[in-house]
Order: C-alpha cells, then structure tokens, then sequence
C-alpha cells in the first residue's frame, strides 16, 4: 500500500461511529494532517452530540457527515463508497447490564464488522483499519498465568460466552470474523486493540471508559482497590490507527496500550496538581495485573505520551465540562 503523504494528496477516508470518544479524536487528527477528506459516519445527523464534529479545525472544508447504522448495509456501503481508507470505529461500548446482549453488542460488533468489509471490498478500498481491543486478547484461561499478553493471545469466546461476558465476546467475535474475511477476500485488513482509554473528551457526553475512570479518582468511594490499570490515551489511539493506515508495513494485530499504572499511584500524581480534590482515601491490594507486550506496533513508529500528561489533561477536561469537581 503506497502511503497518502507519500504522494502528497488529499485521501477520502471514512470513519465509522464519528462522533463518539475515539473516532472524534482520530476525525480531529485525520483532518489535522491535511492530507485527508474524512467521511464521518453517525447514526442521527440532528442529535446534538455530534455537534462537535463540525466545529473541529478544518471540518467546514474537510469533513462530511453521512447518516449509516452498521447494522444496516446499504447505508455503510454508500459511506465507504469513493473512499480509499476506512476506519472501522463504531461499536457499542455497554456500561452496565444488558438486557439483550444479542441485539445490544453482539449483532452490531460483529454483523456491523462483516458489513463495513463487505462494503469495503466492493467498493475497493485500499486498507480497513478496524479497532478492536484487548477485550479480544485477555480473556483466555489457557494463557500461561502471569505471562505478559501479545498479538498471539486471543479471548476465549466459549470462555466470555459462559461468564457473560457480552462486551469481550462482542470484540472477540468481530475481530476473528475480520481476519476470516481478509483470508477469504484478500481486502487489507489491520486491526489495533487498545487498553482502557481515558483523556481529554471532545465530545459532550461521558462514555463508559471515561467512566470507569473517573469511578477510581472522583471520590464517591472511600475505599478502592489498588489494582494495576492498564490505560491508553485516547490521542495515542488516534496515532495507532494513523500509524496502522499509513504504514504499509502494517498487518495483523496491534496492542496498543501505555505502561501499567496502579490506582494509588494516579491518585497520588493527580494529588500534585490538584490538592484540593477529593480523593479515595483507602487502598485494598489486589492479586494480579495483565501487562501487554507494545512492541510490534512501537516498531511502526508508535509512542505513548507519559501518564502524568494524560491525568491532567483529562482532569483538566473533566473540570471544565463540570464532570469534575
Ligand atoms: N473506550 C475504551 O476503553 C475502548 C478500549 C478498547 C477498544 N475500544 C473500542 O473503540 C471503539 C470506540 O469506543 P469509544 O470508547 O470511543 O466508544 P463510544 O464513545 O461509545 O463510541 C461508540 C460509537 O459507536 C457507535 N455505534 C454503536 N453502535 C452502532 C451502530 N449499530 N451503528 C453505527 N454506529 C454505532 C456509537 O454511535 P451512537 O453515538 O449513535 O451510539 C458511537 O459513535 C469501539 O470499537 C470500542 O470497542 C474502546
């Protein structure tokens, strides 16, 4: 695959689930190399939270939005249609219980995958970059215990099945159909399976990531267990998947995940710049950390920014939007 700043045009790029927390950074960077026209895909072009899309730099002249449901083929494959890259983004991220994990994760992950692809192979696009996650690596009980993850280990999906585990089958499922269908069609395939993604918000609303986060330093909770997290920015994603298009040397899997950090530890750096918060005051040690092996996509190029810059950068985010005292 030639790179686009190779030949020094202007790509048409579409983006599935554009206005949600990932997929506005990566429109927002995608447009700040000038070397893209993005396609933005969301699901109800009048809801107000998608409003942001249009207000990033360049968007009047570089951004379109398109109304697809993944779910629904006629309208992903008029999204991808004339594009030469797509990025596969959209995917429901559930917080809380489901009470139909078919309809609510399952069927769009993984139907919604097969058809982006599809669309993308017909329309001829030159590379899918899917986001997966290590939703889609951890989850294995034949992994020797304690060994640090790589792009070999994959979630076990009879294993998420029995537990319930919908979000992680969901992943688990859509990614192995992915690569099935690269095998089958020979459509350029990479997929990128980020850690927990926390930092700064461009969109207005909380997703379940972020909420998960601000969970261990809002101090609602006295107590919290002082797990070893394993977080990613959500700017260092965006560079994965630039990095994943651009690279013609990229294929297959892709962890992308920044050193793991306990929770006392974030507490306690968050503590430095913001005395006067409220913290979690107690920490119950627990068993156990994943540690995820960078190094394949570091060789493309990739670099995580250091943690302290990501807390503070979400913190100062969170309190501007009144989501953080
Ligand atoms: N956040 C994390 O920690 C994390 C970690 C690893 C991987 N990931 C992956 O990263 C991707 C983005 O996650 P995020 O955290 O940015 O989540 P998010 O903010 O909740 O965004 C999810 C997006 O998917 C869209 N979507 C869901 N179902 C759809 C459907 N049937 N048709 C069209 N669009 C649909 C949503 O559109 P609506 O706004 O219309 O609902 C939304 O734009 C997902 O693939 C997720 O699995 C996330």
């Amino acid at each position: 695959m030639e790179a686009a700043a190779e030949r020094g045009t202007v790509v048409t790029a579409c983006v599935t689930g554009a206005g949600g927390f990932l997929a506005s950074w990566l429109v927002k960077l995608l447009l700040s190399t000038g070397r893209y026209a993005v396609r933005g895909t969301v699901r109800d072009l009048g809801d107000g939270k998608n409003a942001h899309l249009m207000t990033l730099e360049d968007a009047g002249e570089r951004l379109q939005l398109v109304k697809a449901d993944m779910l629904d083929y006629g309208s992903v494959a008029s999204a991808v249609a004339g594009c030469e890259g797509v990025f596969h983004v959209a995917s429901p991220v559930p917080s809380g219980q489901l009470s139909n994990p078919e309809a609510d994760v399952i069927a769009p992950a993984v139907t919604g995958t097969l058809n982006v692809l599809k669309a993308c192979h017909e329309a001829k696009v030159k590379r899918v970059v899917v986001v997966s996650s290590v939703a889609a690596v951890f989850n294995n009980p034949n992994w020797p215990k304690g060994e640090a993850f790589t792009e070999d280990s994959w979630s076990d999906a009879e294993y998420c099945r029995k537990n319930e585990e919908w979000y992680f089958l969901s992943k688990t499922l859509a990614e192995h159909e992915a690569f099935a269908y690269a095998a089958k069609t020979g459509l350029d395939i990479v997929t990128i399976c980020p850690s927990l993604v926390i930092g700064p918000l461009l969109q207005p609303t909380v997703n379940a990531s972020v909420k998960i986060f601000l969970g261990y330093i809002k101090g609602d909770q006295e107590t919290v267990n002082n797990g070893s997290m394993n977080l990613v920015d959500v700017r260092d994603v965006a560079d994965a998947l630039l990095l994943a298009y651009e690279n013609p040397q990229a294929s297959g899997r892709y962890l992308c995940c920044s050193p793991a950090i306990r929770v006392s530890d974030i507490v306690n750096t968050l503590k430095t710049s913001y005395p006067t918060h409220t913290y979690p005051q107690k920490f119950v040690e627990v068993e156990g950390s994943n540690t995820y092996i960078t190094e394949k996509l570091r060789k493309l190029g990739w670099t995580s920014r250091p943690m302290e810059e990501t807390l503070r950068d979400s913190v100062d985010c969170y309190r501007a939007l009144g989501i953080l005292n």
